[in-house]
């Protein structure tokens, strides 16, 4: 772990992920006592602030419901300082460097941890000019870096060329931030945790497994930045690949982070390329009653647009386990939920005694109120032998009510500085999922014929998708058959 004394430094300190997500989360572990003694936090970045405007800014996004709160926000911010500087200028990173010494002090070791919260054309540059001018001759230095990890295969090698003769794997943290998430690593404890989970997890029990991302809202203003990417990259490559494979993984020997990398690496090499016939692109329209604007109604989006919003493409893993074994991910804006879910659904029971007798379900709930239920046919209680759809239910919030779930980036920047890389991306990884990507995403900007469906804002997707699904033989629902239990949970 980082000793006492070190220094966090955040690069990009006036921008928006600092801002919402960064800050709140060092703050969110100094709360609880996770950062190191004496700890120094340090921004950076070109915008010229004074000491006032920046811890305005800093804190904007941190909420002090109680006095307490606010104490510790003051002496939070007391720990705080801003340095502001070019990116791509030996300079200010000299002025940087100038200034973590005068915190420092005269020591022996000195250890700083960079967070780069920065847009990905000055990736490069900070990368080097941090290893040139700010990196510690005795002691030690890691970098946090975040997506994009470039938009295919090529850019990513490029960047990762770039970065591999000054910082080493073990200096570099690459954060996918649903690796934060506690349902997602609950995945391994779940599976491996659990024999009889593990026993029908295979293709010999498993129908299909649909991992599922919902957005109420569009790009609203974020446009410019959302249509260079698309859905597909901007969540689906990284994110919900990142849950694929923590789904579909072998047991590792262990929990440790190449242990743990290792199986993961090796579910993504068994996975063909992506066939454009498995997938089903779509862009959000107006509203149905007219009242949300549609993609293409945003101000930051270029007219004529083919960016997907909207995307379900069905993947494949041939190794023993899962050969035959659809997995689908989709994901899209402007829907009608904000929900985050992993579906597994197990194959039909042998009919004969039964007739129409649904599937059992095994549900994770990433997002909002983490949950895991198992759909299971029961007899209904009374003088009669009718099957009745039930759940086996943990739901977080009443289980778990008197404990606190950790933000993604509280949980990730604390392994950071633990030094435990489990939950980040490692260099092959990453590679290894641009592979399965990269010829489709190429064949999606090549052929301007391909245009998204259109699908009316705040809809479930395009109006074909269940017959889509269906194809691949996933049982939806039928309308009305079961309910989620509506009780209120505290
Ligand atoms: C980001 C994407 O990586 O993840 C956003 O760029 C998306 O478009 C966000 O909204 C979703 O994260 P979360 O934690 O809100 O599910």
């Amino acid at each position: 772990p980082l000793p006492p004394n070190s220094i966090i430094v955040v690069l990009g300190a006036s921008g928006d992920l600092a801002k919402k997500k960064t800050y709140p989360a060092l703050f969110g572990l100094y709360r609880y006592g996770f950062l190191p003694t004496n700890v120094k936090i340090v921004g950076y970045a070109r915008t010229k602030m004074d000491d006032a405007d920046y811890k305005k800014r800093i804190s904007s996004y941190i909420k002090t419901p109680t006095d307490t709160t606010e104490t510790q926000l003051k002496e939070f911010l007391a720990m705080t300082s801003y340095v502001s500087g070019q990116y791509d200028q030996d300079e200010g990173f000299l002025s940087l460097t100038k200034h973590m010494e005068e915190l420092e002090g005269d020591v022996e070791e000195r250890h700083r941890l960079f967070y780069m919260a920065l847009p990905p054309n000055v990736f490069i540059p900070v990368a080097q000019h941090l290893k040139k001018n700010c990196y510690p001759k005795s002691g030690g230095a890691r970098i946090i870096i975040e997506k994009p990890f470039g938009h295919d295969l090529a850019s990513s090698r490029e960047l990762q060329a770039a970065l591999q003769p000054i910082w080493t794997e073990d200096e570099i943290f690459r954060i996918d931030h649903y690796l934060g998430k506690e349902m997602v690593k609950n995945i391994l404890i779940l599976r491996f945790g659990n024999e009889f989970f593990g026993a029908a997890w295979n293709k010999n029990h498993v129908s299909s497994i649909q991992i599922t991302f919902k957005e109420p809202f569009g790009t609203e203003g974020r446009g410019g930045y959302f249509d260079q990417f698309g859905i597909i990259r901007d969540v689906m490559q990284n994110h919900l690949l990142q849950v694929l494979t923590m789904i579909a993984m072998e047991r590792p020997v262990s929990f440790s982070a190449e242990d743990i990398r290792d199986e993961k690496v090796r579910v993504l090499r068994a996975m063909p390329i992506i066939d454009p016939k498995n997938v089903v692109i779509g862009q959000y329209d107006k509203s149905l009653d007219g009242t949300k604007p549609g993609y293409q109604d945003d101000d930051t989006v270029p007219k004529g647009s083919r960016c997907p919003t909207f995307a379900a493409i069905v993947m494949y893993i041939k190794n023993d386990r899962w050969d035959g074994v659809p997995f689908i991910l989709k994901a899209g804006k402007a829907l009608d939920a904000a929900k985050v879910e992993v579906r597994v659904q197990f194959k039909d029971v042998t009919s004969g005694i039964f007739k129409d007798i649904p599937r059992n379900e095994l549900v994770l709930r990433i997002q909002p109120d983490e949950s895991v239920y198992l759909k299971m046919n029961t007899k209904l209680p009374g003088l009669t032998m009718k099957t009745s759809v039930t759940e086996l239910d943990l739901t977080y919030k009443r289980r778990f009510s008197e404990l606190k779930i950790p933000e993604a980036y509280e949980a990730l920047i604390l392994d950071a500085i633990n030094g435990d890389h489990s939950n980040f991306v490692r260099d092959d990884e990453l590679d290894a999922s641009w592979k399965i990507f990269t010829p489709f995403l190429h064949y999606l900007d090549e052929n301007t014929d391909i245009v998204p469906a259109r699908y009316p804002y705040g809809s479930r997707g395009p109006a074909f998708l269940d017959d889509f699904l269906a194809s691949y033989g996933y049982a939806r629902e039928q309308e009305g058959m079961y309910q989620w239990p509506t009780t209120k949970v505290n």
